[in-house]
């Protein structure tokens, strides 16, 4: 299917319905800084929340937590972010425009000149991504803190104390959902990279002989989630981690990768991080962190398969996957085909009319569905008018209240995707929406 997404379409359609807002806007913004609006703030807890119910709830074994994002700074040196987590950084002598190295094409590389103005670039200085700061009145080295690169150091810390309060026998995973932090040097692509995100993070501890299989295991499994959330198949694939691209602690590293409307780029990464983590903390803390197998009697450090997914990527992969643009009784629409299970408004209703007790009854309706589902009531402006503004944020069905509502207890209840409308009893209406979530296939 032709992709109708740019990110000025996405971005301007996200400020205009309340989705995603430009950071302190009214100060002239601040780069890089989004605030997720009322709408916004629906498809990010649902994507969390369905990340969760398939890590946690629809697998054995994964329990979560919730670490604190200010951690002990020698976390930091175990786990070798102080010493490796790093950019190169030049700059152009000319236009001063500063380039990650690595990211600049292969002829700008080798020739050192600026791929914006053909200016002299300097030589690469590394550059630490995490961001520092300090904990009580005194700036000194003791009271050092980061805020924190990626949730899984919070996992690894904590191995231990789930071990021993959880009864879990390896393989057990643990889950963690949380804000992450980086001085990104370009950010650009609306939300898709951004100093301040989240992130959605498993790691899951094994047996170290066992890594091979549980990582073609988890390769599977995080690539079927995304057909969960409605994400086209053909905008998916895999990326195998190259010797040059390898993190410092992964002995096998896959991204999963989706088509951006600006290319494919990299949405979560599983990587096999062998006994890395572990080994590096008991190092430094001086705790032994092995486990212990009781029925061979023995210890061993586990080896961890990690899933690492970005949240608010996450966010941009719905909205782009989504967008798309088509005709309605001969006026162009703009329909955001959001899979139901994370559309931030399931159901609109609406009065055909405001008289003769249609508006009253309709509130009555949608007062009711409340309780299953976030509705929105809409009696202003035509009806069509009405549907389009719902079509445009994504509501995956409207309900409409007319003179046969008040005759014989139906409403015409419409679909987003197909425009098609049938009519149902209002006490079908929690049922049958129910089975249509759950049903839901996006038009191809
Ligand atoms: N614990 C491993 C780890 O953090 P990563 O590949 O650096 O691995 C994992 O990050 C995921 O986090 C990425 O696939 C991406 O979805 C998200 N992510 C990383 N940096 C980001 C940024 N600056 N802005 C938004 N999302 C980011």
């Amino acid at each position: 299917m032709e992709n109708k997404a740019t990110m000025d379409k996405l971005t301007s359609l996200c400020k205009r319905r309340g989705f995603i807002f430009q950071s302190s806007e009214i100060y002239g913004g601040l780069a890089s800084a989004w605030d997720y609006g009322p709408l916004g703030i629906e498809l990010k807890n649902r994507i969390q929340r369905l990340w969760w119910k398939e890590m946690t709830q629809l697998h054995d074994n994964i329990v979560g937590i919730d670490a604190a994002i200010m951690m002990h700074p020698r976390v930091w040196e175990a786990s070798g972010h102080v010493t490796n987590f790093t950019d190169p950084l030049v700059d152009c002598k000319g236009c001063k425009q500063r380039f990650r190295e690595d990211q600049l094409p292969e002829e700008n590389r080798a020739s050192k000149k600026c791929p914006n103005c053909g200016g002299q670039l300097t030589e690469p200085r590394m550059f630490n991504l995490m961001f520092k700061t300090h904990i009580g009145p005194v700036e000194e080295d003791a009271s050092i803190v980061y805020l924190r690169p990626e949730t899984a150091q919070g996992i690894y810390v904590n191995f231990k104390n789930v071990c021993n309060t959880s009864r879990l026998k390896i393989p057990f995973g643990i889950a963690q959902v949380g804000k992450a932090f980086r001085n990104e040097i370009t950010t650009k692509n609306f939300i898709f990279r951004t100093c301040e995100f989240e992130q959605m993070e498993m790691q899951f501890f094994i047996k170290p002989d066992q890594d091979d299989r549980w990582f073609e295991f988890w390769k599977k499994e995080r690539l079927a989630y995304y057909a969960k959330l409605g994400i086209r198949p053909e905008r998916l694939r895999f990326h195998e981690h190259g010797p040059n691209e390898l993190a410092f602690y992964a002995k096998k590293a896959f991204d999963i990768e989706y088509e951006f409307p600006f290319g494919w780029n990299e949405i979560e990464g599983i990587h096999n991080r062998t006994d890395y983590d572990l080994t590096q903390h008991t190092e430094f803390s001086g705790k032994d962190l092995r486990y212990l197998d009781e029925v061979n009697n023995e210890r061993y450090i586990p080896y961890i398969i990690e899933t690492s997914a970005g949240l608010t990527r996450q966010v941009l992969v719905v909205l782009s996957d989504a967008y798309d643009e088509d005709e309605a009784q001969g006026e162009n629409r703009v329909v955001m085909r959001l899979h139901p299970a994370v559309a931030p408004i399931t159901a609109g209703v609406f009065p055909l009319v405001k008289k003769d007790g249609l508006a009253e009854l309709a509130q009555k309706i949608e007062k009711e569905l409340r309780e299953e589902f976030t509705t929105f009531y809409d009696q202003g402006g035509a009806i069509g008018r009405r549907y389009r503004r719902q079509d445009e944020i994504g509501t995956p069905f409207g309900l409409t209240v007319d003179y046969e509502t008040k005759e014989n207890g139906t409403v015409t209840l419409r679909f987003r995707d197909s425009m098609e409308q049938v009519r149902i009893k209002i006490d079908e209406i929690v049922p049958r929406i129910k089975k249509e979530i759950k049903d839901y296939r996006r038009p191809s």
